[in-house]
Protein backbone atom coordinates (compact mmCIF):
# COMPACT_ATOMS: atom_id res chain seq x y z
CA UNK A 1 0.00 0.00 0.00
CA UNK A 2 1.28 3.39 -0.73
CA UNK A 3 2.57 5.27 2.05
CA UNK A 4 3.58 9.04 3.39
CA UNK A 5 7.19 9.55 2.01
CA UNK A 6 9.06 12.61 3.56
CA UNK A 7 11.82 11.98 0.70
CA UNK A 8 14.04 13.55 3.00
CA UNK A 9 18.12 12.57 3.09
CA UNK A 10 18.08 16.08 4.78
CA UNK A 11 21.43 16.69 7.48
CA UNK A 12 20.95 14.67 10.90
CA UNK A 13 19.96 11.58 9.17
CA UNK A 14 16.40 14.22 8.42
CA UNK A 15 12.88 13.32 8.80
CA UNK A 16 12.63 16.81 8.17
CA UNK A 17 10.40 17.51 5.01
CA UNK A 18 11.64 18.53 1.79
CA UNK A 19 11.26 20.51 -0.89
CA UNK A 20 8.93 18.99 -3.64
CA UNK A 21 8.93 20.28 -7.18
CA UNK A 22 5.92 18.79 -9.64
CA UNK A 23 7.16 19.23 -13.13
CA UNK A 24 10.22 16.97 -14.12
CA UNK A 25 10.99 19.33 -17.31
CA UNK A 26 13.32 21.78 -17.78
CA UNK A 27 11.44 24.07 -14.98
CA UNK A 28 11.46 21.19 -12.27
CA UNK A 29 15.02 20.00 -13.16
CA UNK A 30 16.40 23.81 -13.23
CA UNK A 31 14.76 24.37 -9.66
CA UNK A 32 16.72 21.46 -8.72
CA UNK A 33 19.79 22.20 -9.40
CA UNK A 34 19.82 25.86 -8.05
CA UNK A 35 18.45 24.47 -5.00
CA UNK A 36 21.83 22.62 -4.67
CA UNK A 37 23.78 25.77 -6.04
CA UNK A 38 22.45 28.02 -3.00
CA UNK A 39 23.72 25.60 -0.51
CA UNK A 40 20.70 23.47 0.08
CA UNK A 41 21.44 20.10 1.49
CA UNK A 42 17.69 19.10 2.49
CA UNK A 43 15.78 16.94 1.27
CA UNK A 44 14.59 17.44 -2.56
CA UNK A 45 11.40 15.17 -4.56
CA UNK A 46 11.48 16.01 -8.10
CA UNK A 47 7.99 14.46 -9.36
CA UNK A 48 6.97 14.20 -13.18
CA UNK A 49 4.49 12.24 -14.98
CA UNK A 50 6.70 11.28 -17.73
CA UNK A 51 8.75 8.69 -17.85
CA UNK A 52 11.57 10.11 -19.67
CA UNK A 53 14.24 12.18 -17.54
CA UNK A 54 13.89 15.90 -17.77
CA UNK A 55 14.81 17.35 -21.02
CA UNK A 56 14.54 20.15 -23.45
CA UNK A 57 11.34 20.27 -25.90
CA UNK A 58 13.44 22.87 -28.26
CA UNK A 59 14.78 20.51 -30.42
CA UNK A 60 11.44 18.36 -30.78
CA UNK A 61 10.85 20.47 -33.59
CA UNK A 62 13.72 21.19 -34.96
CA UNK A 63 17.13 19.53 -34.85
CA UNK A 64 15.66 15.94 -33.16
CA UNK A 65 12.72 16.46 -35.24
CA UNK A 66 15.43 16.51 -38.71
CA UNK A 67 17.19 13.54 -37.00
CA UNK A 68 19.91 16.02 -36.74
CA UNK A 69 20.05 16.03 -33.09
CA UNK A 70 20.57 12.95 -31.23
CA UNK A 71 18.35 12.00 -28.24
CA UNK A 72 20.75 11.76 -25.80
CA UNK A 73 21.55 15.86 -26.51
CA UNK A 74 18.22 16.70 -25.06
CA UNK A 75 18.35 15.90 -21.93
CA UNK A 76 18.84 18.80 -18.89
CA UNK A 77 21.13 16.23 -16.70
CA UNK A 78 22.79 13.21 -17.83
CA UNK A 79 21.30 10.25 -15.88
CA UNK A 80 23.45 10.26 -12.89
CA UNK A 81 23.42 13.83 -12.25
CA UNK A 82 20.27 13.19 -9.74
CA UNK A 83 21.73 10.22 -7.76
CA UNK A 84 24.77 12.70 -7.48
CA UNK A 85 22.65 15.81 -6.19
CA UNK A 86 21.07 13.43 -3.78
CA UNK A 87 17.67 14.74 -5.60
CA UNK A 88 14.91 11.75 -5.50
CA UNK A 89 13.35 11.87 -9.48
CA UNK A 90 9.78 10.18 -9.13
CA UNK A 91 9.00 9.89 -12.85
CA UNK A 92 5.61 8.34 -14.50
CA UNK A 93 4.23 9.54 -11.55
CA UNK A 94 1.30 12.33 -11.80
CA UNK A 95 0.26 14.41 -8.56
CA UNK A 96 -3.41 14.22 -8.42
CA UNK A 97 -3.84 16.74 -5.24
CA UNK A 98 -2.45 18.88 -3.27
CA UNK A 99 -3.57 19.70 0.06
CA UNK A 100 -1.81 23.30 1.17
CA UNK A 101 -3.04 23.06 4.95
CA UNK A 102 -1.66 19.81 5.58
CA UNK A 103 1.76 20.25 3.46
CA UNK A 104 1.20 17.26 1.55
CA UNK A 105 0.53 16.16 -1.80
CA UNK A 106 -1.02 13.23 -3.06
CA UNK A 107 0.05 10.93 -6.20
CA UNK A 108 -2.36 9.21 -8.76
CA UNK A 109 -1.48 6.03 -7.04
CA UNK A 110 -2.62 7.13 -3.46
CA UNK A 111 0.76 7.36 -2.27
CA UNK A 112 1.39 10.67 0.03
CA UNK A 113 4.15 13.12 -0.05
CA UNK A 114 5.19 15.89 2.46
CA UNK A 115 6.83 19.29 1.75
CA UNK A 116 8.24 21.97 3.44
CA UNK A 117 7.95 24.00 0.53
CA UNK A 118 6.48 23.51 -2.72
CA UNK A 119 7.13 24.06 -6.37
CA UNK A 120 5.08 23.98 -9.28
CA UNK A 121 6.50 24.20 -12.88
CA UNK A 122 3.86 21.66 -14.62
CA UNK A 123 4.23 23.74 -17.53
CA UNK A 124 1.63 23.35 -20.18
CA UNK A 125 -0.81 21.22 -22.74
CA UNK A 126 -1.41 21.61 -26.21
CA UNK A 127 -5.20 23.13 -26.96
CA UNK A 128 -7.40 20.43 -28.34
CA UNK A 129 -8.31 20.95 -31.61
CA UNK A 130 -12.44 21.56 -31.62
CA UNK A 131 -14.03 19.70 -34.36
CA UNK A 132 -15.47 16.53 -35.33
CA UNK A 133 -12.80 13.97 -36.23
CA UNK A 134 -10.35 15.48 -34.29
CA UNK A 135 -9.66 12.18 -32.33
CA UNK A 136 -8.28 10.24 -35.59
CA UNK A 137 -5.64 8.46 -36.05
CA UNK A 138 -2.84 10.53 -37.73
CA UNK A 139 -3.68 13.83 -36.29
CA UNK A 140 -0.63 14.77 -34.43
CA UNK A 141 -0.24 17.35 -31.78
CA UNK A 142 3.69 18.35 -29.98
CA UNK A 143 4.74 18.30 -26.69
CA UNK A 144 6.13 15.77 -25.61
CA UNK A 145 9.67 13.43 -27.15
CA UNK A 146 7.38 10.55 -28.49
CA UNK A 147 4.76 13.29 -30.26
CA UNK A 148 8.35 14.31 -32.19
CA UNK A 149 8.87 10.97 -32.77
CA UNK A 150 5.84 10.00 -34.15
CA UNK A 151 5.99 13.21 -36.19
CA UNK A 152 8.72 12.68 -37.61
CA UNK A 153 7.94 9.22 -38.95
CA UNK A 154 4.86 10.92 -40.72
CA UNK A 155 7.68 13.63 -42.53
CA UNK A 156 8.51 11.04 -45.68
CA UNK A 157 9.17 12.56 -49.06
CA UNK A 158 6.03 13.07 -51.15
CA UNK A 159 3.60 12.96 -47.94
CA UNK A 160 0.90 15.54 -47.89
CA UNK A 161 1.28 17.18 -44.24
CA UNK A 162 -1.77 19.72 -43.37
CA UNK A 163 -0.55 21.54 -40.37
CA UNK A 164 -3.28 24.02 -38.23
CA UNK A 165 -2.11 27.01 -36.33
CA UNK A 166 1.10 29.20 -38.04
CA UNK A 167 2.21 29.52 -34.09
CA UNK A 168 6.13 28.45 -33.27
CA UNK A 169 5.13 24.77 -33.05
CA UNK A 170 3.17 25.42 -36.94
CA UNK A 171 5.68 26.88 -38.59
CA UNK A 172 8.90 25.18 -37.10
CA UNK A 173 7.10 21.76 -38.27
CA UNK A 174 6.49 23.33 -41.59
CA UNK A 175 9.97 24.02 -41.91
CA UNK A 176 11.15 20.62 -40.74
CA UNK A 177 8.53 18.62 -43.27
CA UNK A 178 9.50 20.68 -46.14
CA UNK A 179 13.37 19.81 -45.26
CA UNK A 180 11.95 16.10 -45.05
CA UNK A 181 10.68 16.49 -48.36
CA UNK A 182 6.85 16.16 -47.65
CA UNK A 183 4.43 18.67 -49.36
CA UNK A 184 2.83 21.04 -46.76
CA UNK A 185 0.03 23.51 -46.27
CA UNK A 186 -0.34 25.59 -43.55
CA UNK A 187 -3.81 26.61 -42.14
CA UNK A 188 -4.35 29.54 -39.78
CA UNK A 189 -7.40 31.66 -38.60
CA UNK A 190 -5.95 34.67 -38.26
CA UNK A 191 -4.67 37.09 -41.65
CA UNK A 192 -0.80 36.00 -40.90
CA UNK A 193 1.43 33.91 -39.24
CA UNK A 194 2.64 34.93 -35.46
CA UNK A 195 0.30 37.51 -36.13
CA UNK A 196 -0.24 38.06 -31.71
CA UNK A 197 3.59 37.74 -31.14
CA UNK A 198 5.19 39.64 -34.08
CA UNK A 199 2.62 42.37 -35.33
CA UNK A 200 2.26 43.05 -39.36
CA UNK A 201 5.20 44.13 -40.47
CA UNK A 202 7.14 41.43 -38.94
CA UNK A 203 4.80 38.51 -39.55
CA UNK A 204 5.15 39.18 -42.99
CA UNK A 205 9.00 38.29 -42.99
CA UNK A 206 7.84 34.12 -42.30
CA UNK A 207 4.92 34.32 -44.39
CA UNK A 208 7.16 35.09 -47.29
CA UNK A 209 10.07 33.17 -46.24
CA UNK A 210 7.71 29.79 -45.77
CA UNK A 211 6.03 30.51 -49.07
CA UNK A 212 9.62 30.27 -50.66
CA UNK A 213 10.34 27.42 -49.08
CA UNK A 214 6.98 26.01 -51.13
CA UNK A 215 4.55 25.80 -48.52
CA UNK A 216 1.29 26.62 -49.72
CA UNK A 217 -0.24 28.70 -46.84
CA UNK A 218 -3.79 29.78 -46.09
CA UNK A 219 -4.68 32.53 -43.50
CA UNK A 220 -8.21 33.66 -42.31
CA UNK A 221 -9.35 30.30 -42.48
CA UNK A 222 -11.67 28.22 -40.40
CA UNK A 223 -11.47 24.24 -40.35
CA UNK A 224 -14.53 22.68 -39.57
CA UNK A 225 -13.64 19.25 -39.82
CA UNK A 226 -10.90 16.68 -40.24
CA UNK A 227 -12.12 14.05 -42.77
CA UNK A 228 -11.36 10.07 -42.53
CA UNK A 229 -11.72 6.60 -43.12
CA UNK A 230 -11.43 3.86 -41.08
CA UNK A 231 -10.52 6.16 -37.90
CA UNK A 232 -7.62 7.61 -40.33
CA UNK A 233 -7.31 10.59 -40.99
CA UNK A 234 -7.48 11.93 -44.62
CA UNK A 235 -7.87 15.61 -44.73
CA UNK A 236 -8.93 18.50 -43.65
CA UNK A 237 -12.17 20.36 -44.53
CA UNK A 238 -12.52 24.05 -44.05
CA UNK A 239 -15.95 25.99 -43.49
CA UNK A 240 -15.80 27.27 -46.93
CA UNK A 241 -16.24 23.86 -48.07
CA UNK A 242 -12.30 23.61 -49.60
CA UNK A 243 -10.92 20.29 -48.25
CA UNK A 244 -6.98 19.78 -48.32
CA UNK A 245 -6.34 16.31 -48.76
CA UNK A 246 -3.62 14.86 -45.89
CA UNK A 247 -1.68 11.76 -45.32
CA UNK A 248 -1.24 13.58 -41.39
CA UNK A 249 -2.23 16.50 -39.34
CA UNK A 250 -0.29 18.08 -37.25
CA UNK A 251 -2.22 20.80 -34.98
CA UNK A 252 -0.54 23.84 -33.21
CA UNK A 253 -2.51 26.25 -32.06
CA UNK A 254 -1.81 27.14 -28.48
CA UNK A 255 -1.49 25.78 -25.03
CA UNK A 256 -3.38 26.34 -21.79
CA UNK A 257 -1.35 26.53 -18.85
CA UNK A 258 -1.23 23.43 -16.64
CA UNK A 259 -3.17 25.07 -13.55
CA UNK A 260 -5.64 22.49 -12.38
CA UNK A 261 -3.57 20.98 -9.44
CA UNK A 262 -3.07 24.80 -7.83
CA UNK A 263 -6.96 25.53 -8.73
CA UNK A 264 -8.02 22.71 -6.83
CA UNK A 265 -5.99 23.81 -4.34
CA UNK A 266 -7.14 26.98 -3.51
CA UNK A 267 -4.17 28.80 -5.04
CA UNK A 268 -4.78 32.51 -7.31
CA UNK A 269 -5.44 31.23 -10.89
CA UNK A 270 -6.02 33.84 -13.60
CA UNK A 271 -3.70 32.72 -17.21
CA UNK A 272 -1.52 30.77 -15.00
CA UNK A 273 -0.81 30.04 -11.49
CA UNK A 274 -0.54 33.96 -10.03
CA UNK A 275 2.50 34.83 -8.21
CA UNK A 276 4.39 37.95 -6.90
CA UNK A 277 8.08 39.33 -7.76
CA UNK A 278 9.50 36.31 -6.07
CA UNK A 279 7.72 33.43 -8.00
CA UNK A 280 5.40 33.09 -4.59
CA UNK A 281 1.93 31.82 -5.26
CA UNK A 282 -0.90 33.17 -2.98
CA UNK A 283 0.29 30.36 -0.63
CA UNK A 284 3.25 31.81 1.19
CA UNK A 285 5.28 28.13 0.74
CA UNK A 286 4.22 27.30 -2.58
CA UNK A 287 5.95 28.65 -5.70
CA UNK A 288 5.76 28.80 -9.39
CA UNK A 289 7.77 28.87 -12.63
CA UNK A 290 8.37 28.73 -16.32
CA UNK A 291 5.15 28.42 -18.56
CA UNK A 292 2.65 27.80 -15.85
CA UNK A 293 3.42 31.45 -13.41
CA UNK A 294 1.63 34.23 -14.36
CA UNK A 295 4.43 36.15 -12.29
CA UNK A 296 4.37 39.64 -11.34
CA UNK A 297 6.91 41.57 -13.78
CA UNK A 298 8.71 44.46 -11.40
CA UNK A 299 9.84 46.31 -14.65
CA UNK A 300 6.79 45.94 -16.67
CA UNK A 301 4.48 46.52 -13.17
CA UNK A 302 2.25 44.28 -14.54
CA UNK A 303 1.75 40.04 -14.14
CA UNK A 304 3.07 38.42 -16.96
CA UNK A 305 3.13 34.61 -18.50
CA UNK A 306 5.90 33.50 -20.41
CA UNK A 307 5.50 30.71 -22.88
CA UNK A 308 9.13 30.14 -24.02
CA UNK A 309 12.73 28.12 -23.16
CA UNK A 310 14.92 30.30 -21.56
CA UNK A 311 11.92 31.78 -18.59
CA UNK A 312 12.02 28.28 -18.06
CA UNK A 313 15.48 28.02 -17.63
CA UNK A 314 15.95 31.14 -15.48
CA UNK A 315 12.97 31.83 -13.22
CA UNK A 316 13.55 28.17 -10.91
CA UNK A 317 16.94 30.24 -9.91
CA UNK A 318 14.58 33.07 -8.60
CA UNK A 319 12.22 30.38 -7.16
CA UNK A 320 15.14 28.24 -5.57
CA UNK A 321 16.26 31.03 -3.40
CA UNK A 322 13.26 32.34 -2.63
CA UNK A 323 11.82 29.41 -1.32
CA UNK A 324 14.91 29.26 0.78
CA UNK A 325 14.40 32.65 2.25
CA UNK A 326 17.03 35.05 0.48
CA UNK A 327 14.54 37.97 -0.02
CA UNK A 328 16.66 39.58 -2.97
CA UNK A 329 14.98 36.81 -5.24
CA UNK A 330 13.44 39.07 -7.85
CA UNK A 331 12.66 37.75 -10.76
CA UNK A 332 13.05 40.83 -13.49
CA UNK A 333 14.64 39.17 -16.44
CA UNK A 334 13.49 40.19 -19.74
CA UNK A 335 12.03 37.98 -21.63
CA UNK A 336 13.83 36.42 -24.34
CA UNK A 337 13.39 33.49 -27.17
CA UNK A 338 14.45 32.36 -30.21
CA UNK A 339 13.20 30.10 -33.38
CA UNK A 340 14.97 28.31 -36.16
CA UNK A 341 13.64 27.78 -39.66
CA UNK A 342 15.40 26.84 -42.98
CA UNK A 343 18.32 29.09 -42.76
CA UNK A 344 16.45 31.64 -40.60
CA UNK A 345 17.64 32.08 -37.18
CA UNK A 346 16.20 35.13 -34.87
CA UNK A 347 16.47 35.64 -31.43
CA UNK A 348 13.65 38.40 -29.88
CA UNK A 349 13.88 40.25 -26.61
CA UNK A 350 11.57 42.41 -24.84
CA UNK A 351 7.83 42.32 -24.58
CA UNK A 352 5.22 43.71 -26.36
CA UNK A 353 1.27 43.28 -26.15
CA UNK A 354 -0.87 42.51 -29.24
CA UNK A 355 -1.40 46.24 -29.57
CA UNK A 356 0.98 47.43 -27.34
CA UNK A 357 3.66 49.25 -30.06
CA UNK A 358 3.18 52.20 -32.07
CA UNK A 359 6.28 51.76 -34.93
CA UNK A 360 8.74 49.68 -36.06
CA UNK A 361 11.80 50.14 -36.89
CA UNK A 362 14.31 47.98 -39.01
CA UNK A 363 17.63 47.95 -39.10
CA UNK A 364 18.87 46.69 -42.23
CA UNK A 365 16.41 45.31 -45.04
CA UNK A 366 13.93 42.58 -43.89
CA UNK A 367 13.70 41.05 -47.42
CA UNK A 368 17.19 40.21 -47.09
CA UNK A 369 16.63 38.62 -44.08
CA UNK A 370 19.51 39.37 -42.10
CA UNK A 371 18.23 42.24 -39.82
CA UNK A 372 17.09 43.96 -36.40
CA UNK A 373 13.54 44.83 -36.01
CA UNK A 374 12.25 47.00 -33.22
CA UNK A 375 8.82 47.63 -31.63
CA UNK A 376 8.14 51.05 -30.02
CA UNK A 377 5.94 52.69 -28.16
CA UNK A 378 6.23 56.73 -27.53
CA UNK A 379 9.89 56.42 -28.77
CA UNK A 380 11.13 53.66 -26.44
CA UNK A 381 12.32 50.24 -27.45
CA UNK A 382 9.82 47.64 -25.75
CA UNK A 383 11.29 44.72 -28.14
CA UNK A 384 14.14 43.73 -30.36
CA UNK A 385 14.12 40.68 -32.79
CA UNK A 386 17.45 40.10 -34.78
CA UNK A 387 17.63 37.97 -37.70
CA UNK A 388 20.70 36.33 -39.07
CA UNK A 389 22.80 38.97 -37.05
CA UNK A 390 23.76 37.72 -33.82
CA UNK A 391 25.66 39.16 -30.53
CA UNK A 392 23.48 42.16 -30.07
CA UNK A 393 21.11 40.53 -27.75
CA UNK A 394 22.95 42.18 -25.03
CA UNK A 395 22.70 45.70 -25.86
CA UNK A 396 19.18 45.63 -27.18
CA UNK A 397 18.47 44.43 -23.68
CA UNK A 398 20.11 47.37 -22.14
CA UNK A 399 18.11 49.89 -24.78
CA UNK A 400 14.60 47.73 -22.97
CA UNK A 401 15.08 47.74 -19.90
CA UNK A 402 16.54 51.24 -19.97
CA UNK A 403 13.29 52.88 -21.04
CA UNK A 404 14.65 55.76 -22.93
CA UNK A 405 13.49 57.72 -25.77
CA UNK A 406 15.81 56.80 -28.86
CA UNK A 407 16.53 58.61 -31.97
CA UNK A 408 14.63 56.65 -34.78
CA UNK A 409 16.91 57.60 -37.65
CA UNK A 410 19.76 55.97 -35.28
CA UNK A 411 17.99 53.37 -34.66
CA UNK A 412 17.49 52.28 -38.06
CA UNK A 413 21.47 53.03 -38.96
CA UNK A 414 23.54 50.03 -38.97
CA UNK A 415 26.63 52.06 -38.43
CA UNK A 416 25.29 53.57 -35.41
CA UNK A 417 26.62 51.08 -32.13
CA UNK A 418 23.37 49.99 -30.39
CA UNK A 419 25.20 50.82 -27.17
CA UNK A 420 25.64 54.46 -27.90
CA UNK A 421 21.79 55.00 -28.81
C1 LIG B 1 8.11 21.37 -29.60
C2 LIG B 1 8.45 22.58 -28.81
C3 LIG B 1 9.47 23.42 -29.23
C4 LIG B 1 9.80 24.56 -28.51
N1 LIG B 1 10.79 25.37 -28.97
C5 LIG B 1 11.11 26.50 -28.30
C6 LIG B 1 12.12 27.37 -28.78
O1 LIG B 1 12.70 27.16 -29.84
N2 LIG B 1 12.40 28.49 -28.07
C7 LIG B 1 11.76 28.79 -26.92
O2 LIG B 1 12.06 29.83 -26.30
N3 LIG B 1 10.79 27.97 -26.40
C8 LIG B 1 10.45 26.84 -27.07
N4 LIG B 1 9.46 26.01 -26.60
C9 LIG B 1 8.80 26.33 -25.33
C10 LIG B 1 9.56 25.72 -24.13
O3 LIG B 1 9.91 24.39 -24.41
C11 LIG B 1 8.67 25.79 -22.89
O4 LIG B 1 8.50 27.15 -22.57
C12 LIG B 1 9.28 25.01 -21.73
O5 LIG B 1 9.27 23.64 -22.01
C13 LIG B 1 8.52 25.24 -20.43
O6 LIG B 1 9.11 24.47 -19.45
P1 LIG B 1 8.36 24.09 -18.09
O7 LIG B 1 9.34 23.28 -17.31
O8 LIG B 1 7.78 25.32 -17.50
O9 LIG B 1 7.10 23.21 -18.54
P2 LIG B 1 6.97 21.89 -19.41
O10 LIG B 1 8.12 21.77 -20.33
O11 LIG B 1 5.60 21.92 -19.99
O12 LIG B 1 7.06 20.72 -18.35
C14 LIG B 1 6.08 20.51 -17.37
C15 LIG B 1 6.20 19.09 -16.87
O13 LIG B 1 5.33 18.92 -15.77
C16 LIG B 1 4.69 17.67 -15.88
N5 LIG B 1 3.44 17.71 -15.11
C17 LIG B 1 2.37 18.49 -15.32
N6 LIG B 1 1.40 18.23 -14.42
C18 LIG B 1 1.88 17.25 -13.62
C19 LIG B 1 1.34 16.53 -12.52
N7 LIG B 1 0.12 16.76 -12.03
N8 LIG B 1 2.10 15.58 -11.94
C20 LIG B 1 3.35 15.31 -12.40
N9 LIG B 1 3.90 15.95 -13.45
C21 LIG B 1 3.18 16.91 -14.05
C22 LIG B 1 4.46 17.53 -17.38
O14 LIG B 1 4.21 16.19 -17.74
C23 LIG B 1 5.78 18.05 -17.92
O15 LIG B 1 6.75 17.05 -18.02
C24 LIG B 1 9.09 24.86 -27.32
C25 LIG B 1 8.05 24.01 -26.88
C26 LIG B 1 7.73 22.89 -27.61
C27 LIG B 1 6.63 21.99 -27.14
N1 LIG C 1 10.60 29.01 -31.02
C1 LIG C 1 9.79 29.04 -29.97
O1 LIG C 1 9.86 29.89 -29.11
C2 LIG C 1 8.77 27.95 -29.83
C3 LIG C 1 8.78 26.88 -30.71
C4 LIG C 1 7.79 25.90 -30.58
C5 LIG C 1 6.86 26.00 -29.55
N2 LIG C 1 6.91 27.05 -28.71
C6 LIG C 1 5.91 27.16 -27.63
O2 LIG C 1 5.04 26.05 -27.69
C7 LIG C 1 3.72 26.44 -27.38
C8 LIG C 1 2.75 25.97 -28.45
O3 LIG C 1 3.05 26.59 -29.70
P1 LIG C 1 1.89 26.82 -30.75
O4 LIG C 1 2.52 27.14 -32.05
O5 LIG C 1 0.92 25.71 -30.65
O6 LIG C 1 1.13 28.09 -30.18
P2 LIG C 1 1.14 29.63 -30.63
O7 LIG C 1 0.33 30.32 -29.61
O8 LIG C 1 2.54 30.10 -30.91
O9 LIG C 1 0.39 29.66 -32.05
C9 LIG C 1 -0.90 29.15 -32.24
C10 LIG C 1 -1.38 29.59 -33.61
O10 LIG C 1 -2.55 28.86 -33.94
C11 LIG C 1 -3.53 29.74 -34.45
N3 LIG C 1 -4.83 29.12 -34.21
C12 LIG C 1 -5.50 29.00 -33.03
N4 LIG C 1 -6.64 28.29 -33.21
C13 LIG C 1 -6.68 27.95 -34.52
C14 LIG C 1 -7.60 27.19 -35.31
N5 LIG C 1 -8.68 26.64 -34.77
N6 LIG C 1 -7.33 27.05 -36.63
C15 LIG C 1 -6.23 27.59 -37.18
N7 LIG C 1 -5.33 28.31 -36.48
C16 LIG C 1 -5.54 28.47 -35.16
C17 LIG C 1 -3.29 31.04 -33.71
O11 LIG C 1 -3.85 32.15 -34.40
C18 LIG C 1 -1.76 31.08 -33.68
O12 LIG C 1 -1.21 31.65 -34.84
C19 LIG C 1 3.75 27.93 -27.19
O13 LIG C 1 3.87 28.14 -25.81
C20 LIG C 1 5.02 28.35 -27.86
O14 LIG C 1 5.58 29.53 -27.27
C21 LIG C 1 7.84 28.02 -28.82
Amino acid sequence: MAGTDTGSTGAGGGRERPVVIIGASLGGAKAAEALREAGYRGGIVLIGEEHERPYERPPLSKGYLLGKTPREKIYVHPPQWYAEHDVTLRLGTAVAAIDPAGHTVTLADNGRVEYAKLLLTTGSVPRRLPVPGADQDGVLYLRRVEDSDRIKAALRPGARIAVIGAGWIGLEVAAAAREAGAEVTVLEALELPLLRVLGREVAQVFADLHREHGVDLRFGVKVAELTGGGGTVSGVKLADGTTVAADAVVVGIGIAPATGLAEAAGLEVDNGIRTDRHLRTSDPDVYAAGDVANAYHPLFDRHIRVEHWANALNQPQTAARALLGQPDAVYDRIPYFFTDQYDLGMEYVGYVEPDGYDQVVFRGDPATREFIAFWLSGGRVLAGMNVNVWDVTEPIRELVRSGRVVDVKELADPDVPLDAL
